[in-house]
């Protein structure tokens, strides 16, 4: 049963106060501190920050205080393990689908920790206690190497240039795979002279003068560690956040390291030339968040490419549903916090398993030394990861809590032919 909730301000990756909440209950408590992202979506559930001075106005005390005063009341009382019912109170008490009143920010801090409650008073580890019956696998991770867009303050456009081991067959493989890859990239960014400096999410931001520039280092680094740049073995996946460069006035993608200023076609064609010049597996949001029709178009000209929406499709379950009716995305990246809730966000993957198209659970740029995700992951069975770069430990959090967990559940990855 539980007793009372805390809550507090403290501060994520990036140094930005987030909200950090504990349950109590007589027979154990738990925690959550929720991420952040920068890159994000306008239709994602909304975090309430409390503006003014204090913090630049990304103060959080509002959010920590509705904890307290709001959600606490809401769900006292009740047995932690109800998580569907106990977020559905939280969903009550803010009374707004996209939780702008309280903050998804605060209703999220409340779940995650309920969660983690649960799963220490039924004394289990949190894969098992989310799994619908047995776990998953481990989940292959898609690794940032690059970064670039809003995650690294200028360079190129395009926000994530990552590699997924598909050679790998076991977790252990796959990430030291990455490592040497990330490795022999860091060395050939050293012998240009320029220092290897980390972006939010640990990739490097290397000055760059063309989007080519990026793919190819990518693949030099590649070959120097001894793999194939190939589908079959290191394959790359590509994060465009094309949102963020698209000039919604003008109706044109705005890619100044490329010098080009393009419209949905000349995105589209773009795209396509990627996939053909190198071997990309995923890509995600290559067009603008609300261009449906842009997307189908894309999605029906992309062959063996899963084409994966984040900003596009928010972790949300209409938007979700209408993207698999129009078959306008392949993949749902699932972000806890863009849905608001832990029942929403297993809502989300579910129906995304159903209709076939792949969930792809992932951190924010903006995160937390917590892990929920990883046993969300494996306890769902997503298949897919994408937490950031093997750097800070933000990152290092998901990536050693799967070590764990592949020690209990054993390391094989699921089969690399499954979507990515
Ligand atoms: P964000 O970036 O957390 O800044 O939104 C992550 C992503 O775009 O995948
Ligand atoms: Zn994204």
């Amino acid at each position: 049963t539980i007793e009372a909730i805390d809550a507090w301000e403290v501060l994520d990756s990036r140094g930005n106060p987030t909200v950090r909440a504990r349950v109590h209950t007589p027979d154990g408590s738990g925690t959550f501190t929720v991420p952040a992202g920068a890159s994000t979506g306008s239709h994602e559930a909304v975090e309430v920050r409390d503006g003014g001075d204090r913090f630049g106005g990304l103060g959080v005390t509002e959010a920590v205080e509705a904890v307290e005063a709001e959600l606490e009341p809401a769900v006292v009382g009740r047995n932690v393990t109800e998580q569907a019912a106990i977020d559905e109170a939280l969903l009550e008490a803010d009374g707004t689908e996209d939780l702008s009143r309280l903050g998804a920010n605060a209703v999220l801090g409340v779940s995650g920790a309920v969660a983690r409650t649960a799963a220490a008073v039924r004394d289990e580890p949190l894969y098992t206690y989310l799994a619908p019956e047995e776990p998953g696998a481990i989940p292959r991770p898609m690794v940032n190497i690059l970064s670039g867009g809003l995650h690294a303050h200028g360079g190129v456009e395009i926000q994530d240039f990552l590699v997924v081991p598909r050679g790998a067959d076991t977790y252990e493989e796959a990430i030291e795979t990455v490592w040497t890859v990330r490795r022999a990239v860091r060395d050939r960014i050293e012998e240009r002279g320029v220092r290897p400096l980390v972006a939010d999410e640990g990739g490097f931001s290397p000055p760059m003068e063309g989007i080519e520039e990026a793919f190819e280092l990518l693949r030099a680094g590649i070959l120097d560690a001894g793999f194939e740049p190939a589908t079959d073995d290191v394959a790359f996946a590509v994060d465009v956040a094309a949102t963020h460069f698209y000039d919604e006035d003008a109706e044109r993608y705005r890619l100044e390291t490329d010098g080009v200023s393009l419209d949905r076609e000349g995105m589209i064609d773009r795209v396509l030339g990627w996939t053909e010049s190198y071997p990309i597996v995923s890509i995600e949001d290559p067009l603008f968040e609300d261009d449906w029709a842009g997307w189908r178009k894309l999605a029906g000209r992309l062959d063996g490419v899963q084409l994966l929406g984040d900003d596009f499709l928010v972790t949300d379950r209409d938007r979700l549903g209408r993207a698999i009716e129009s078959g306008a995305a392949s993949a749902v990246l699932v972000k806890m916090n863009q849905a608001g809730t832990i029942t929403r966000t297993l809502g989300v993957i579910e129906r995304a398993q159903e209709a076939g198209l792949s969930p792809v659970v992932s951190a924010r740029s903006g995160e937390t030394c917590d892990s929920t995700m990883a046993d969300l992951a494996v306890a769902r069975g997503a298949g897919q990861l994408k937490v950031g770069s093997l750097a800070r430990s933000e990152r290092l959090v998901k990536y050693n809590r799967l070590f764990e967990i592949a020690d209990e559940l054993g390391p094989t990855l699921p089969n690399a032919s499954d979507p990515v």
